[in-house]
Order: C-alpha cells, then structure tokens, then sequence
C-alpha cells in the first residue's frame, strides 16, 4: 500500500469542561483513525499529585518551575507514570480533582507541558484538554468543543466513582464540578473556552458512544476529503 504519511498528521483537538466524556470520545476517535491518543489532562494531574505530596504550593511559583524541570513524567497506553512511580489511578482520585486547576492556572506549569504536548503530535494525534484548540494545537484540522450540563457531567463522574468502588456524593461531586468549571474558565491562562472555527457538541442527551460517533464521523469525513 501506498505509505501517506502526510494523512497520520492529522490533528483533532477536543476541548471542553469535566465530565462532557471528551476521553471516551477523543479516545474512540483516535482508534478509529488511526493516531494516537494524549490526555491532557492527565498529565496536568500528575504534576498536581506529584507536586502536592511533595508540599510545593502552586503559587510557589519559583519552587514548582524548580521542580518541573527534572519532573520525570512518561506516557504509555492508557498510562502515566512520574519519576518512574505509575500514578495511572492516583490521578483520579477526588483529591486531585480538588487540586489540580490551581496548579494547572500557573504559567510554569502550563509553559512545561505546551511544549511537551506539541512534540507528541509529529505524527499527528487525538489531544482532548482545555486548551487543545486555543493554546496548543491552533491549527489542528478538527477541533471540537464538547458539552454538556453541569448536571449531567456530575451524573456522570458520580457513576464513574461508583463503578470504582470508590464512595461518591452527588451533591459534592455537582459543587466541585461547577468550582472547576469557574476556575478553569476565568483564570487568566489559556481558559477554557470554544476554540475559534471548532464546532460544539452538547452531549448532554447523547451516551458517551453517541458523541464518540458523532466526532469520529466528522474526522472520518475530514480525513475523505483531504485524501481526495
Ligand atoms: O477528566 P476531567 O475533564 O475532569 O479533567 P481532566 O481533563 O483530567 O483535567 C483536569 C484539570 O486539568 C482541568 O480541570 C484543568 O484545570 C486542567 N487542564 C488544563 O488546564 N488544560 C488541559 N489541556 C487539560 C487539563
């Protein structure tokens, strides 16, 4: 077969608040196109969690971009590990929700990881965060913004928890949700945001394989007409 390499650059960039499914979503896309999938925000969580235990404060500005320099973080299938230690289900703990955005406001933290984000995408990627469209990945050829009611998302990692054994409360999980929200949308850096040209998807009537369909056709198609 003819070897297109210029057709494995493709970039999908999938914004979008907590709990709008944008993994689920951005991880079916990348299979079926065949590129590689990057969670952001899992590596904004690892550095909370690492930077965190180790008492550094994130409006310590001098202390983190001290550390952020030999801050081991590695990548793998669905994992994430930090100075060699897998942090995979750490990450996802409800103390890292409670932390993570105020790391993820400062421009240390967030000027480490736009770079190491960028050079993951030579051979193009699916990248879901909350910056991918904005910030990173400007250019990307598909950018989606996904949504979905603050409600619904609560629903949603309410369930996860759940389906981890772990306990959850609705109520604190909706508070915490709508605090995220707030912080990541009016801090001064990169904020959430719908990307200029994305399109936006409120899934909030759609199973997470619906919105995963919905994107992926639009990439599929996308992907048809460059090949033309
Ligand atoms: O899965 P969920 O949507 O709850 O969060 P996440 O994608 O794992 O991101 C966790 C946090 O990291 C977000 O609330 C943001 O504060 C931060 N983040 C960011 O600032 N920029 C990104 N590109 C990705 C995540």
């Amino acid at each position: 077969m003819e070897d297109k390499t210029e057709d494995k650059r493709i970039v999908v960039a999938i914004d979008g608040p907590a709990g709008a499914g944008k993994s689920t979503v951005a991880r079916a896309v990348a299979e079926r196109i065949g590129v590689p999938y990057l969670d952001t925000g899992a590596l904004y969580r690892a550095i909370a969690l690492k930077l965190h235990e180790e008492h550094i404060m994130p409006d310590d500005g001098e202390r983190v971009s001290e550390r952020l320099k030999d801050l081991r973080l590695e990548v793998g299938r669905g994992t994430i590990s930090a100075d060699g230690v897998d942090v995979t289900a750490e990450i996802r703990s409800a103390l890292v929700d409670g932390i993570v955005s105020a790391y993820a406001a400062r421009p240390e933290v967030r000027d480490a990881l736009t770079g190491l984000q960028r050079a993951q995408a030579a051979r193009g990627l699916v990248a879901d965060g909350r910056d991918m469209g904005t910030v990173v990945f400007p250019d990307a050829e598909l950018k989606i913004f996904l949504t979905a009611d603050a409600e619904e998302r609560a629903r949603r990692r309410y369930k996860e928890r759940l389906e981890r054994g772990e306990e959850a409360d609705y109520d604190d999980i909706l508070k915490q949700v709508k605090e995220r929200d707030r912080y990541d949308m009016t801090r001064e850096i990169a904020p959430l945001r719908p990307a200029q040209g994305c399109i936006i998807i409120d899934s909030s009537d759609m199973s997470a394989e619906e919105a995963a369909d919905a994107v992926a056709s639009l990439a599929v198609e996308f992907e048809r007409q460059r090949k033309r």
